[in-house]
């Protein structure tokens, strides 16, 4: 007779809602669980055991086991407003086509093409910002990601106009809620809002196709990429792909950003090192991605900002076959998933880890076996981007994007913090300080 299967310890919480409130507002949640039971145990979610695993083997196990014993799970609220046709929707074979589909508009000749409109818009808002001298930067970011998506994605020429930035937060907003459609509630408002963005993206296809010039964007690359069959996206599937994209690239980006202007004002040392840099690579005239490639010190003070608050904390599987991991045994349909944040935060995988130091990534790539810190993904260890078949797509295009916000406000900005406010981090839905980050921007002497 077969032994019965060994299941992770661990603890259930409270009835339905299982531990889901110390997952999501207790930060310390898995570094308290790994020192208690190890790096696998068990917890409980909305009635559902949920394998809890930690390190980077551990990570590198997920990352192998995608489509394989493990798929992407969302809550109802999400999967209704994303909609099944969307890479973060889809799986299995379907997967891997729609995403070799898609990354025909991340390739490195692509990125060439976005830089221009990103660095027109990103200096503008640099203007803007010294114009006003002192500000709330996290709004302002957060209207600037969505405004050089929206050029990129949906073709827009002018500023963004306010109403589908509102259309849009009303959308995210509803993401993860109830999902009960009613007039008064948030998903019932997303829903709602989702139909006008998806008008708009629809009409912003129609009129490319009736220009008859693809072009360089998102949108026209696109429109001209081909599957694996030679077919190529239908205008609806177009449509929430591109809604998706915008979706995963938003509030990340947006976080990333702000958390970076909030530690080269708390860092002034770090942050007068990056300028020296910008000021020796690229002091002026338009931005090129080989100079922005050369910008080391930046580059390693932007991979601190993601390892220390990383804009996605944590990604959540279902198990889709039962697998064993060190000893125990997590059973077909158990939730599972890695935990970006708490590796990050592993003082046996990075030294003092609360402590801001760029430094750290001289060492790491010096010992990365491809010389790029990014590559560390694949050892399980530094993984803001994720990892395995399900690696963020964006990642060059964020990383271009916050290489040259870094930049240009190098070049212009010296930052000071606006005292007495609350720089203590909000952690849902992506980290950024609760006061929305109080900043004085005043020429660079
Ligand atoms: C997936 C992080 C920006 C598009 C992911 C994942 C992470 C991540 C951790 C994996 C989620 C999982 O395993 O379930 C980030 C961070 C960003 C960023 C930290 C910015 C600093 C972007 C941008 C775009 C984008 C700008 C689009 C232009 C996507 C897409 C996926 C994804 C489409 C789903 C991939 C799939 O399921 O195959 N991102 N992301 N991301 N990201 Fe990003």
């Amino acid at each position: 007779m077969s032994s019965p299967p060994r299941l992770p310890p661990g603890r259930s919480g409270l009835p339905f809602v299982g531990e889901w409130f110390q997952i999501l507002f207790n930060p310390r949640f898995g570094a308290d669980r790994r020192a208690e039971f190890g790096p696998v145990s068990r917890t409980r979610l909305f009635g559902k055991d949920m394998a809890l695993l930690a390190g980077p083997e551990n990570n590198l196990l997920l990352f192998r086991g995608e489509h394989k014993f493990v798929e992407a799970t969302w809550p109802a609220s999400t999967l209704k407003l994303l909609g099944p046709n969307t890479l973060s929707t889809q799986e299995g074979e379907l997967h891997m086509r729609r995403r070799r589909l898609l990354a025909q508009a991340f390739r490195p000749r692509a990125l060439l093409g976005y830089l221009p409109p990103m660095e027109s818009r990103i200096a503008a808002a640099v203007d803007r910002w010294l114009a006003r001298g002192e500000l709330a930067l996290y709004p302002e970011i957060r209207a600037l990601t969505f405004d050089v998506a929206a050029a990129l994605m949906m073709g827009a020429h002018e500023r963004t106009d306010a109403a589908l930035v509102h259309d849009f937060e009303t959308f995210a907003a509803g993401l993860f809620t109830i999902p009960a459609d009613l007039p008064v509630t948030a998903f019932g408002r997303a829903k709602r809002a989702r139909r006008r963005l998806i008008a708009h993206l629809h009409a912003a296809i129609d009129a490319r196709i009736a220009s008859g010039e693809t072009g360089q964007d998102v949108l026209g690359l696109l429109l001209a990429a081909r599957d694996d069959d030679g077919s190529k996206l239908g205008r609806e599937e177009l449509a929430e792909q591109m809604l998706v994209l915008l979706f995963a690239g938003h509030e990340t980006l947006t976080s990333g950003l702000t958390n970076f202007c909030m530690l080269m004002a708390q860092h002034p040392e770090a942050y007068a090192r990056v300028c020296a840099e910008v000021d020796r690579v690229t002091p002026r005239g338009p931005l090129t991605v080989e100079a922005l490639g050369r910008l080391a010190e930046t580059e390693r003070a932007l991979a601190e900002t993601l390892r220390l608050e990383p804009p996605v904390a944590a990604a959540f599987r279902k198990c889709t076959r039962t697998f064993e991991v060190a000893g125990f045994t997590v059973p077909a349909g158990w939730l599972t998933g890695y935990r970006i944040r708490d590796t990050h935060r592993d003082p046996s995988l990075f030294a003092e880890p609360a402590r801001f130091d760029p430094d750290r990534f001289a060492v790491f790539e010096e010992t990365c076996p491809h010389g790029r810190v990014h590559a560390h993904a694949h050892e399980g260890r530094y993984l803001p981007f994720g990892g395995g078949a399900r690696i963020c797509l964006g990642m060059e295009f964020a990383r271009l994007e916050m290489r040259a916000f870094a930049a240009l406000l190098a070049r212009r900005c010296a930052l000071t913090l606006v005292p007495g406010q609350d720089l203590t981090m909000k952690q849902v839905p992506v980290p950024r300080p609760r006061s929305g980050l109080e900043m004085r921007l005043t020429p660079r002497t």
